[in-house]
């Protein structure tokens, strides 16, 4: 599809028909979790891009975008035949859901999840798409052997974000053990922020990153911004990366 995509540009582009400040290549993008804090982002980015966009909920009558290049449709990362039917056509599936009610890290949804959609995205060869996974700040290194989950374990967590945070950290190793599938793990900094789409934010990798002030934040529509830099760019592929302020 990308391919496809790309010589249609090249061709409108050789007719001018096309300004080459537009967007190069219109991708086709799942967003699971489209209607969440994150995803919700993720689509409004993606189609105030150009790309087209399938948002998936379990219930898509609460999917409340309206845009010609969008579709809305049901969909249950648990359910690995509905994974594999909408992971046809697309170029990039995006992966931004929490939830559930796991009572261990190795049954999270985020751990869940992120196989589920390597087994689909293997059977499929060379017509796959690639993963971009959200994943959580507890995966950062904020010292030599110290991870950021290690210190909130310090203080009093409900029970459902340890689970969330440790099975965060197993879908981020569990990746790391795939080789023969596109995938990215986008790491978020310590906190979500409602703030504004700047589009000006530090990528990093492994280490939690802090402004001046000792912050570690980003906006959600930032995070976006990043998350879609990486489908149309792919410069993080079967990496980690971080995005902060
Ligand atoms: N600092 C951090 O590290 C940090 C902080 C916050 C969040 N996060 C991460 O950011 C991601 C998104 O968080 P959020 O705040 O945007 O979550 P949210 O607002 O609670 O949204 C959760 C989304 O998950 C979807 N979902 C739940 N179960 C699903 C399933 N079985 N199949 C498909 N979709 C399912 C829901 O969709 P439907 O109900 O419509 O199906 C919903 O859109 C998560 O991975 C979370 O771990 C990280």
């Amino acid at each position: 599809m990308l391919m496809r995509n790309g010589l249609l540009v090249l061709f409108a582009l050789s007719f001018g028909v096309m300004a080459k400040s537009e967007n190069a290549v219109a991708l086709n993008i799942l967003v699971y979790g489209a209607t969440g804090k994150v995803g919700s982002h993720v689509v409004d980015e993606a189609l105030r891009r150009g790309h087209n966009v399938t948002a998936v909920s379990r219930d898509p009558s609460r999917i409340k975008f309206q845009h010609p290049n969008l579709r809305a449709v049901q969909g249950d990362l648990l359910d690995s035949a509905s994974i594999a039917k909408l992971a046809v056509n697309q170029d990039v599936i995006i992966v931004s859901v929490r939830g559930g009610k796991s009572k261990t890290p190795e049954s999270a949804l985020q751990r869940v999840a992120v196989e589920k959609v390597v087994d689909v995205l293997r059977t499929m060869g060379d017509s796959a798409p690639r993963l971009i996974h959200v994943g959580g700040a507890g995966s950062l290194v904020v010292k030599p052997g110290v991870l950021y989950a290690d210190e909130l374990r310090k203080g009093p967590m409900p029970k459902w974000l340890e689970v969330e945070i440790q099975g965060q950290i197993l879908a981020l190793e569990y990746l790391r053990t795939v080789t023969d599938v596109k995938w990215s793990y986008a790491t978020p900094p310590k906190n979500f922020t409602n703030g504004q789409r700047t589009g000006k934010f530090r990528i990093g990798g492994d280490k939690l990153m802090e402004d001046d002030s000792g912050k570690s934040t980003i906006s959600r529509a930032d995070f976006a911004v990043a998350l879609i830099d990486e489908a149309e760019n792919a410069e993080h592929m079967n990496k980690r990366f971080s995005v902060a302020y």
